[in-house]
């Protein structure tokens, strides 16, 4: 401590000063930072669906048959939103509209099943028809895929590698635009994409997904930004896991909610994300957004120490699943 004083007392004070307030300005953004995410996470909600459009006014949902994008579709209707379900099972879409249409009697459904991995024209063009004289007010740009189960790049199948790629990338690009030309001549609308924390940060042996994530986080961004003026809003939704198909988890918890309860919160937290390194941009659920802010505040979406972790994690995902499947194989 005599020494630090020593060694103190010959460095000018203007410096010493100089050093405190940068200090100072450090734990003060921080500070300003947490406060914004606290605000917005726990008290705020989000943007009114309403501004987008009113009761009657259209919502498409691609890969609306289950997981989060069922529950997307669901919510909307109960909203007072007629739906577009795109999907891939034309039986699943048949049940969803009937479920929708005898549960909210006011509302009206249309249903296209396509599959995105075969990115054929002639489905985009079966969706712009339907779509032509419709006054959309959302688009949720949900469909997805990720790795059967956490893989390494080199050993990942061809068929995967295009499918990921077709489908959360060209799908996206495609479906929004058909769709945003008309919000823009509007002047109302919103489109969101599902983003992932797989895209937010480095993802080893999900390195495709996590790839074709980090596409839409800049593109969704740069949409934003292009259609501001038109009063359009763009939105990238982050998430951890959610006990979906996709993620074979099963059972909820603090930090794996159910898709309903995710759902509800990514329409009820529309542009709470203003803490978030990107913009527009929001992490909806309280759990998943606590994980984000601390890893965006304290490590950054690069960090090494973020990627290490990642790839510890995936790896022991793969060995369980490959046991998994070893154990199945055996009963056989
Ligand atoms: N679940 C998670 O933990 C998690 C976390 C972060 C982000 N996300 C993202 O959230 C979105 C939804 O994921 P989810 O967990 O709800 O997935 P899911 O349960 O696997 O559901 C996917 C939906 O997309 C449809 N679909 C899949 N491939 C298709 C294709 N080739 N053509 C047309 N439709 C297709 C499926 O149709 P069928 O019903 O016919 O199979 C199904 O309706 C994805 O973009 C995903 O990346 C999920
Ligand atoms: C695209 O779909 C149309 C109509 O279903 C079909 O006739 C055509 O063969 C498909 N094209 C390709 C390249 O698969």
């Amino acid at each position: 401590m005599a020494y630090m004083n020593d060694v103190l007392s010959v460095v000018p004070q203007s410096i010493l000063l100089g050093f405190a307030g940068i200090g100072a300005l450090f734990l003060g953004s921080k500070a300003l930072s947490y406060l914004q995410f606290f605000l917005n996470v726990f008290v705020l909600s989000g943007t009114n669906l309403r501004k987008y459009g009113k009761k009657g006014t259209w919502a498409v949902v691609t890969g609306a048959s289950d997981g989060l994008g069922k529950e997307f579709a669901s919510q909307l209707a109960a909203k007072g939103f007629n739906l577009v379900l795109v999907s891939r099972t034309q039986s699943k879409l048949q049940d969803l509209s009937k479920e929708l249409e005898h549960k909210f009697t006011h509302i009206q459904t249309k249903i296209l099943a396509m599959d995105f991995s075969a990115d054929n024209d002639s489905d985009y063009e079966r969706l712009t028809e339907l779509v032509r004289d419709l006054d959309i007010a959302i688009l949720v740009n949900n469909v997805g895929q990720s790795h059967s189960i956490p893989t390494p790049f080199v050993l990942t199948e061809k068929k995967e590698l295009q499918d990921i790629i077709t489908i959360n990338c060209m799908g996206t690009l495609k479906v929004t635009q058909i769709v945003a030309p008309g919000m823009q001549q509007r002047k109302r609308g919103l489109i969101l994409t599902m983003g992932s924390f797989g895209g937010w940060a480095p993802t080893p042996y999900l390195a495709t997904y996590s790839g074709s994530k980090a596409f839409l986080q800049q593109w969704s961004s740069s949409l934003a930004a292009e259609l501001k003026s038109s009063n359009v809003d763009v939105q990238l939704c982050l998430s951890y896991l959610v006990t979906t198909a996709m993620s074979k988890v099963r059972r909820t918890s603090a930090l794996i909610p159910s898709a309903r309860a995710f759902v509800r919160s990514a329409l009820g937290k529309i542009g709470t994300g203003t803490w978030q390194a990107m913009p527009d941009t929001y992490t909806p659920f309280w759990s998943h957004a606590l994980i984000g802010w601390a890893a965006e505040t304290f490590l950054g979406t690069g960090s090494r120490i973020l990627r290490s972790y990642n790839l510890k994690m995936h790896v022991d995902i793969r060995n369980r699943a490959l046991k998994k499947a070893a154990r199945e194989a055996k009963k056989q």
